[in-house]
């Protein structure tokens, strides 16, 4: 299977990547529904919904702050590497990416598509102020304060630069992402339950167009019914290895 894997990938005229929070659990970045998920434990409608911050905006920033210490600790593991090595040697076109933890940009991937934001990225809630507290420098202060986030420009409350449940997906990452999608003739699909739409159609453009689906997973997902490959395993174990195969056959 894994040598099958390696030869479509190699022969492929245009692959992409589609990947969910399984691709950083090596990371130690808590996964949402697997074993241990942070949907097992907390209520996502408590946390990541825009009535949830309305209620309760020192909760909503507690959570995301302590989500920010953890992935500020977390390195990228090999199979981000594997994901940017497919990139460099001209196999992976896109990474499109449910995750926010920013790990595919520290692995070396270019061209990535986040569609569900950055958590290091924070937005104004009245005005269009933006602000990546990575490149501003300002993360350290920011996980480390206990006050409510104001934004700079206006004085109002700062939020979270990430999609929560029952809100838009960005608009230009969304297209990005159906139009790569729609170009592919493979997406190597790492790490998703695939139950989260709109984010799960990516495989399904891809299938659709008589695209072959590669899935990389501890365990079925809502995708393995359209997979043409399922590797149950690690990503971290098995991106490598389908890395060195695509470069023995290319
Ligand atoms: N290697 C590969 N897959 C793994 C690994 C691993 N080491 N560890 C866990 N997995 C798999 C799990 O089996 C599961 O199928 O990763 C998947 C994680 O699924 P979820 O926790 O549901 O994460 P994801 O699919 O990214 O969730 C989608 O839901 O909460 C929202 O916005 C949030 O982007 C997130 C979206
Ligand atoms: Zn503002």
């Amino acid at each position: 299977m894994l040598r099958h894997a390696g030869k479509i990938l190699a022969r492929s005229r245009f692959a992409i990547a589609f990947t969910g929070a399984g691709i950083s659990a090596e990371s130690g970045v808590p996964t949402f529904r697997g074993f241990n998920g942070l949907w097992r434990k907390y209520r996502p409608e408590e946390l990541a919904t825009p009535e949830a911050f309305q209620r309760n905006p020192k909760l909503v920033w507690d959570f995301y702050r302590w989500r920010m210490k953890k992935i500020l600790d977390a390195e990228p593991n090999p199979a981000h590497y594997a994901l940017a090595e497919l990139e460099k040697i001209g196999v992976l076109k896109a990474v499109i990416t449910q995750n926010v933890d920013d790990l595919h940009r520290e692995a070396g991937t270019e061209n990535l598509i986040e569609l569900h934001g950055n958590i290091f990225r924070v937005k104004c809630t009245s005005c269009s102020y933006r602000e990546n507290l990575k490149e501003s420098g300002r993360i350290q202060n920011f996980v480390k304060s206990k006050d409510l986030p104001k934004c700079p420009r206006c004085g109002s409350l700062l939020r979270p630069d990430v999609v929560w449940f029952g809100e838009a997906l960005p608009r230009e990452a969304l297209e990005r992402a159906f139009r790569l999608a729609e170009k592919a003739d493979v997406v190597l699909v790492v790490g998703t339950s695939g139950v989260v739409y709109p984010a799960a159609y990516i495989p399904y453009i891809v299938k659709e167009r008589d695209g072959k689906v590669i899935e990389v997973n501890v365990e079925k997902s809502g995708i393995t019914p359209i997979a043409d490959v399922f590797l149950r395993g690690k990503a971290g174990e098995i991106l490598p290895k389908l890395v060195e195969l695509v470069r023995g056959s290319k």
